[in-house]
């Protein structure tokens, strides 16, 4: 049987071998699930069994680990990626039946969802734990905020029936400031709310800048289970 961390390495993994080739440009996804994938990538591409990987890392996190690995860095924006790419690799917090996501657990939703959408294939790694029947009720839905609209977009949230929390910086005092400077606000709902109309919704509220839900991508879904399976759900 394998713990949690085993389980998020072996989907990883797995979304690594069935998907990824030589010579595709990567989206490389953030946090402890897509880390374990991002490290595959570059033990292969080290062992010479992969060639010709270009990345475009999703947060400061994933670029360090491609640096460690020696994995070619660029950006969306750089003329060998020209705004698009063949595939991304990313965990989630949570994943629906629909395969809707939510997502930015780690504070990187912003380039999360830029990098997905700039995808021609996107697959999403999970352990059992991230499966939910309604998203944003029992684990919150981060949404991205400018600091100066804090507490205008906090009242317009809480008019739509959601809990709101400032995410709080851990060993530094005050808030969480995300690569883009920018606030989060985690917010949980009593009642499961249309997750594709609060995707949209959510960003017309003026200095919401993007918020953690993904319902209009159709990802493959590679499930680790505790006993050594990954389902592939498309
Ligand atoms: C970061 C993310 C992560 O993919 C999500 O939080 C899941 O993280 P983990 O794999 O560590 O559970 O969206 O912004």
């Amino acid at each position: 049987m394998l713990d949690q961390q085993g389980m998020k390495a072996l989907a990883g993994k797995r979304a690594v071998e069935t998907l990824v080739s030589s010579g595709m440009k990567l989206g490389l996804g953030t946090g402890s699930t897509a880390i374990p994938a991002v490290e595959h990538i570059g033990a292969l591409l080290a062992a010479g069994k992969l060639r010709g990987i270009l990345a475009v890392p999703t947060s400061f996190q994933t670029s360090m680990v491609c640096e460690q690995w020696g994995i070619p860095l660029y950006t969306l924006n750089s003329k060998e990626i020209n705004g698009s790419l063949d595939l991304t690799i990313d965990g989630a917090d949570q994943v629906d039946l629909r395969n809707y996501c939510t997502k930015g657990g780690g504070g990187a939703l912003l380039l999360e969802k830029i990098i997905a959408h700039a995808s021609s294939a996107y697959a999403v790694v999970v352990d059992e734990s991230k499966l939910a029947g309604d998203l944003a009720v029992t684990v919150p839905l981060p949404v991205e905020v400018v600091s100066e609209a804090r507490i205008p977009v906090t009242r317009a949230l809480e008019a739509l029936g959601a809990e709101v929390i400032l995410r709080e910086a851990v060993r530094k005092a005050g808030p969480v400031i995300t690569e883009h400077g920018n606030l989060l606000l985690d917010i949980r709902f009593k009642q499961p709310p249309d997750s594709a109309a609060l995707e949209a919704e959510l960003n017309g509220i003026p200095g919401i800048v993007e918020n953690g839900l993904f319902t209009r991508l159709r990802p493959k879904v590679f499930i680790a289970r505790r006993d050594g399976t990954v389902e592939i759900r498309d």
